[in-house]
């Protein structure tokens, strides 16, 4: 039996629920960008902010760590068990057991169900874990001399979140291998529980309502383990794979990555990932990189995805599903990469031949080149070239923060572009530079033209000469220069023409609306909510905004009515706004909301009358009658503490009123349809699947059908139920399974065919409906 089953199925004996695998991408958090760990889907468990579909689960999480707190990037091949990719058995309790019950299970399960030797095994515990020390020393058989204090012992997934203090257990491998408890490979860390108590969010610690257990195994240690020995690429999974790849030399650091990361690579293909620039899209492609810089042959990445699809497949289904995604997504990021390596590696070579490679070279190679540094730098360890990172890294930081408003390469001269854009939206101006690659970029002396900050976005427009005509997709600032970015339609443009250059005035309508109205939405909300509520990240766009802000608890519907009214109101009295350019003291002195850290000594004073007082540099409306209407589009949790409001101005909101499906009922005659209301709505993303699962109050079965018809033209699952009994799932093209079996997965009694079932369910509860839905849905879907 595998080690995976005997852990699920020890579990189970314990009345644990055994719940698969969430899905690698975090729903909801954005303090990660990948699963690292079993319990970091589960925080909201934790947090007590969703309830656990049991107080006792287990399972086997997908889980990638190359980036963030937990990297294991850099460690992967010159270690033995070191993985970007693994799986985390887990056991966990939710205000269920607590330390007694905890290391009793993980002591007998080790040491009764895989009969491993007792004096093997070694454990650590936190100074101040008192309660966990007392049990080890009583637990029948454990070494007391085995026992020994770790100051590190504390654990949580990120920066912030849920955390406490562990106590963890080693195996020892013996004498003849190097290394103690912290460090080498004689002693492996096979489990650890961590005692959750505490929340951490900007550094401040507050309790969790009931304390939580989160134990921890990893898989890929344990299988070596099982097979008798201390290095996972020699367990039976890896070892097959790498004999694919190259006549059995496990001992290859190259082979060892390849194996790793091609894990990854099609674990997270599966989950959606794309190749990026940033975000998770780039961790993805960082490690496709490094995986084919290892590949001795050309196509040994091929052969491992292949391989882990036949192998994993059973516990994982997507992954045959998703097969030929996952090879052509690889396949032509491969192919876009090798161009950049072939030509970079050349240089590097020179360079490292020359001996005159250093920080500056690979920051070189990298900036102009594209040459991804890691890279640099791993050949350079391998050489034996010393290199400082941090000097390096202060570079990136200052290019970096140069290109934040550099996103095009124009050569700047420090000229200075006067911005008249407050007071003018059509001015005269003259030609300083024009510079020309892809697009083409226009400096001029003086500009109406508003580039992107502060969440508002850039202006476009066009700019006409006697000769020709130019467009304005785009705006850069690149220190005092205003550079326009974009495309000749017409004729010619040529230096030091005299030009007009004219902003699109109905786009810059709708950013001073909806720019005006985000102030007034925040200093709404700090009215009603308290100072507590502050600002945590804006975008202002001609046809929407977003506000996030601190807050706890998700707003009811009525204070969002309340809210949405209010800002009406303020709207309707056409409130004038005013603005005065004055040092950040004064500033401050008027009462001005701060909500960044860093401003210049000279900053804008934006007041819309006695509302709103705010540093500002965006375009705003001269009175708040401008805005026309308001209307909240949405409502939700963006982060823990965080909230987000969408909504929209002017013209987009009358058509939201008119139009939208929420709305749209209210016109309808039935009496049903005309009290109907939703009460709980959530829209889930898994993978590239749109899920949206909402509760009604006063619906019938009937009225949820005609709903359902409705949304699932957006989206791919559409789950509804009313505040009684009734329950309906109508299901799109992309879903594998029939919506009469997803209905049964999450608990209700009826039938239907493929694309709708309908039934009952009893005791409704939404977050039941989602917590049920979430830990069923990797199967479901
Ligand atoms: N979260 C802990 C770990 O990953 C225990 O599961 O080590």
């Amino acid at each position: 039996m595998s080690v995976k089953k005997k852990f699920l199925d020890y579990f189970a004996s314990k009345n644990h629920l055994i719940i698969p695998s969430f899905s690698l991408i975090p729903l909801n958090d954005p303090s990660l960008l990948l699963i690292n760990s079993g319990m970091a889907p589960m925080k909201k468990f934790f947090l007590g902010q969703a309830k656990p579909p049991s107080s006792r689960i287990a399972n086997s999480q997908k889980c990638i760590r190359a980036g963030g707190k937990h990297n294991d990037l850099d460690d992967v091949g010159y270690t033995k068990r070191h993985h970007t990719f693994f799986e985390m058995l887990g056991n966990f309790s939710f205000g269920d057991y607590a330390h007694q019950e905890a290391i009793d299970m993980a002591w007998d399960f080790l040491t009764n169900n895989l009969n491993l030797p007792c004096e093997k095994l070694h454990i650590t515990v936190h100074p101040s874990d008192k309660k966990s020390l007392e049990i080890w020393k009583k637990t029948p058989n454990v070494i007391h001399d085995n026992i020994v204090f770790e100051k590190e012992n504390e654990w949580s997934a990120g920066e912030e979140g849920p955390c406490g203090v562990c106590t963890e257990i080693f195996y020892d491998h013996g004498g003849h291998i190097p290394g103690d408890i912290t460090q080498g490979d004689r002693f492996v860390e096979i489990w650890n529980m961590v005692f959750m108590t505490d929340n951490v969010f900007n550094g401040v610690k507050t309790k969790l309502d009931k304390p939580c257990v989160d134990a921890g195994m990893g898989l890929e240690r344990m299988e070596a383990l099982c097979n008798g020995t201390n290095d996972n690429y020699e367990a039976p999974f890896f070892a097959n794979m790498i004999k694919l790849i190259s006549k059995n030399d496990i001992d290859n650091i190259n082979n060892r990555i390849v194996a790793d990361h091609s894990r990854s690579i099609v674990f997270m293909i599966d989950a959606g990932v794309s190749p990026d620039s940033e975000g998770v899209g780039y961790v993805l492609r960082k490690i496709i990189r490094r995986a084919i810089r290892r590949s001795i042959n050309n196509n040994s990445i091929e052969i491992c995805i292949d391989y882990i699809i036949n192998n994993m497949s059973n516990d994982y289904p997507s992954l045959l599903k998703n097969r030929e995604k996952i090879i052509k997504v690889f396949h032509d990021e491969k192919m876009q990469f090798l161009n950049v390596y072939n030509q970079g590696i050349c240089k590097l070579n020179d360079y490292i031949d020359q001996g005159e490679i250093d920080e500056e070279k690979v920051f070189e190679l990298y900036d102009t080149h594209g040459f991804p540094y890691d890279i640099s730098f791993e050949i350079m360890k391998e050489k034996g070239i010393s290199y400082d990172y941090d000097k390096f890294e202060k570079m990136t930081k200052k290019q970096k923060e140069f290109s934040k408003l550099k996103k095009y390469h124009v050569e700047s001269k420090n000229r200075i572009t006067e911005f008249v854009g407050y007071d003018c939206e059509k001015i005269e101006s003259k030609i300083l530079d024009i510079q020309k690659n892809d697009k083409t970029y226009i400096l001029l002396d003086k500009t109406p033209f508003y580039v992107e900050s502060g969440g508002q976005k850039s202006d476009s427009g066009i700019i006409e000469t006697d000769s020709g005509v130019f467009e304005v997709e785009d705006m850069q600032k690149n220190d005092h220069e205003i550079w326009h970015i974009g495309k000749i339609i017409k004729g010619s443009i040529e230096l030091g023409q005299t030009v007009t250059a004219k902003v699109d005035n109905i786009k810059r309508k709708g950013l001073k609306q909806h720019h005006t109205a985000t102030h007034i939405l925040m200093s709404i909300l700090r009215k009603k909510f308290g100072n507590s509520v502050l600002q945590k990240g804006s975008s202002v766009k001609e046809d929407s905004l977003r506000l996030d802000f601190s807050m706890n608890d998700l707003i009811d519907q009525d204070s969002l009515k309340e809210t949405t009214m209010e800002i009406n109101r303020v709207i309707q009295d056409n409130i004038e706004i005013s603005t005065n350019v004055t040092d950040y003291e004064s500033a401050v002195k008027q009462g001005a909301l701060i909500t960044e850290k860093n401003y210049p000594n000279e900053v804008r004073v934006l007041k819309i009358g006695d509302i709103s007082t705010e540093l500002c540099c965006g375009t705003h409306v001269r009175s708040t009658g401008e805005i026309g209407l308001f209307a909240i589009k949405s409502h939700k949790s963006v982060a823990s503490g965080i909230k987000r409001i969408e909504a929209i101005c002017g013209m987009s909101a009358v058509n939201y009123y008119l139009y939208s499906e929420k709305q749209g009922k209210l016109s309808k005659s039935d009496d049903v349809e005309n009290s109907a209301k939703s009460i709980n709505r959530k829209e889930i993303k898994i993978s590239n699947l749109n899920i949206l699962i909402e509760q009604y109050s006063n619906a019938n079965a009937k009225y949820l059908l005609g709903e359902s018809d409705k949304y699932i033209k957006m989206h791919d699952l559409v789950i509804l139920t009313n505040d009684k009994n009734a329950i309906l799932v109508k299901v799109g093209d992309k879903i594998v399974k029939d919506a009469a079996e997803i209905l049964r997965n999450i608990g209700g009694k009826g039938g239907g065919n493929k694309n709708l079932a309908q039934g009952k369910i009893e005791k409704i509860n939404f977050n039941d409906i989602i917590d049920k839905f979430m830990s069923e849905s990797e199967g479901m879907i």
